[in-house]
């Protein structure tokens, strides 16, 4: 079953220089492929949207203010499974919790610097590609 899923490299993979290493990582899967790719400083607004779900939590507004804090690697991966695979590949959100050899596991001790979002049904998919890919065919 191909699907389609959002993937965000946060600011702090960006700072710390982790962008090839993970991209690297989600290439090499057999069967998935990027079909966008982009760097960009995410508005507000857009944050806002994406991070819906989250309003009123006390982890909202340092998450957006996080977010905004610099440039993320924007993606569209395509293949097999892949919403329910990247977020094996990411591992859960907090990244203590997280085993070595995710992503989280092995790089991040930090909840809101957890270095990776991917989406996490057909349906968030569905709404983050159109958020931040309008133009994707
Ligand atoms: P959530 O959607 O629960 O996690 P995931 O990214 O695994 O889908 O939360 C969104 C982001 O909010 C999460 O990646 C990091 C941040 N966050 C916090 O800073 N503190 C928290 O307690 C939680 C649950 C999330
Ligand atoms: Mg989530």
């Amino acid at each position: 079953m191909s699907q389609r899923s959002l993937v965000l490299l946060k600011p702090d993979s960006v700072r710390r220089g982790l962008t090839g290493e993970i991209i690297g990582r989600i290439e090499r899967k057999a069967g998935w492929k990027l079909v966008a790719l982009e760097l960009r400083t995410l508005e507000r607004s857009v944050l806002e949207q994406h991070y819906g779900e989250h309003v009123g939590k006390p982890f909202y507004e340092p998450l957006v203010e996080f977010m905004a804090s610099g440039p993320v690697v924007a993606m569209v991966v395509e293949g097999e499974r892949v919403i329910e695979g990247l977020r094996t590949l990411a591992g859960p959100t907090d990244p203590i919790a997280a085993a070595p050899g995710s992503i989280r596991g092995d790089y991040g001790s930090i909840v809101r610097e957890n270095l990776i979002h991917a989406s996490d049904s057909e349906d968030s998919a569905e709404r983050e590609i159109k958020l931040f890919f309008p133009g994707l065919a």
